[in-house]
């Protein structure tokens, strides 16, 4: 079960979203997203309930039963550029990142925070390690058929993959975009090799159209990683005790 520290109500924004994942390597200032900021925001959803219009005040941290996902320290800069130059955690980003990227990475998270009031959390197993990874909420607001829309996503070091921390956090982070950031739906994707992270998504209930397939367009045509799968979880339709699949 997830549990909450909560710091205060609603307030409005009109600031750009930062994004995560390609973004972190292909930077955030991108022609589309210069234009959303253009318009004061994530511009019109091609979808309904895609889009956040206001941002929730911050919370410090989610706890589930085995970890805490917590807002970033300056301390965690140093194991997440580790994780971020490490090969096989990389293997489906366009490339690993050196020092300096992951620190600007690590700034924007952090900046994310304070835009959207939901994020990418710093993951710490207590009594075992202080960062082990993130994982948390993005937005996603490059053009595709069903952006802009609000992603889950992760990333691990590998010494602690197999033991199911993604799927336990991701549990708690969606359940958090659901009750306190007021979404009607989330959205995961990768690449089709993907595939443990394809049984994360899939492990939180979420579903796959083949239909919704799409390339990415922040990649060029014929890059290895272009084509992307998509997984949706929709809000769900009871949801007055606050609970969630899985949770
Ligand atoms: C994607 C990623 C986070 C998944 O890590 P993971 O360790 O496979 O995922 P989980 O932590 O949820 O662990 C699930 C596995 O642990 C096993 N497991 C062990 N103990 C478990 C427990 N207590 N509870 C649940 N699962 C457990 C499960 O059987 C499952 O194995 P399976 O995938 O073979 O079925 C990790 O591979 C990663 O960081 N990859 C690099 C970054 C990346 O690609 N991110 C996604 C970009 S879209």
């Amino acid at each position: 079960m997830a549990r909450l520290v909560v710091a205060g109500g609603w307030q409005r924004t009109g600031k750009r979203a930062l994004g995560w994942g390609l973004e972190a390597i292909l930077g955030p200032e991108t022609r589309v997203s210069r234009a959303l900021a253009a318009l004061g925001g994530a511009g019109s959803p091609r979808e309904p309930g895609t889009a956040v219009s206001r941002v929730p005040n911050a919370i410090e941290e989610l706890r589930t039963d085995r970890l805490v996902l917590r807002r970033w320290r300056p301390g965690d800069k140093e194991a997440f550029a580790r994780l971020n130059a490490d090969l096989v955690v990389m293997e489906y980003f366009p490339s690993a990142l050196d020092r300096a990227e992951s620190d600007a990475f690590a700034d924007r998270i952090q900046a994310g925070f304070v835009t959207n009031g939901y994020g990418l959390w710093a993951v710490e197993l207590p009594g075992e390690a202080d960062f082990i990874g993130y994982v948390g909420l993005a937005p996603a607001n490059f053009e595709a058929h069903f952006t802009p829309a609000v992603e889950v996503g992760w990333r691990l070091a590998r010494n602690y993959w197999g033991r199911g921390f993604a799927t336990e956090a991701a549990r708690a982070v969606v359940a958090d975009g659901f009750d306190r950031v007021g979404l009607e739906k989330i959205v995961s994707f990768t690449v089709p090799a993907n595939t443990r992270s394809v049984r994360v998504m899939e492990g939180l209930g979420m579903t796959r159209d083949p239909a919704d397939d799409f390339d990415h367009p922040r990649l060029p045509v014929g890059h290895r990683l272009r084509r992307h799968v998509l997984y949706r979880l929709k809000r769900p339709t009871s949801n007055a005790g606050g609970s969630l699949p899985g949770c």
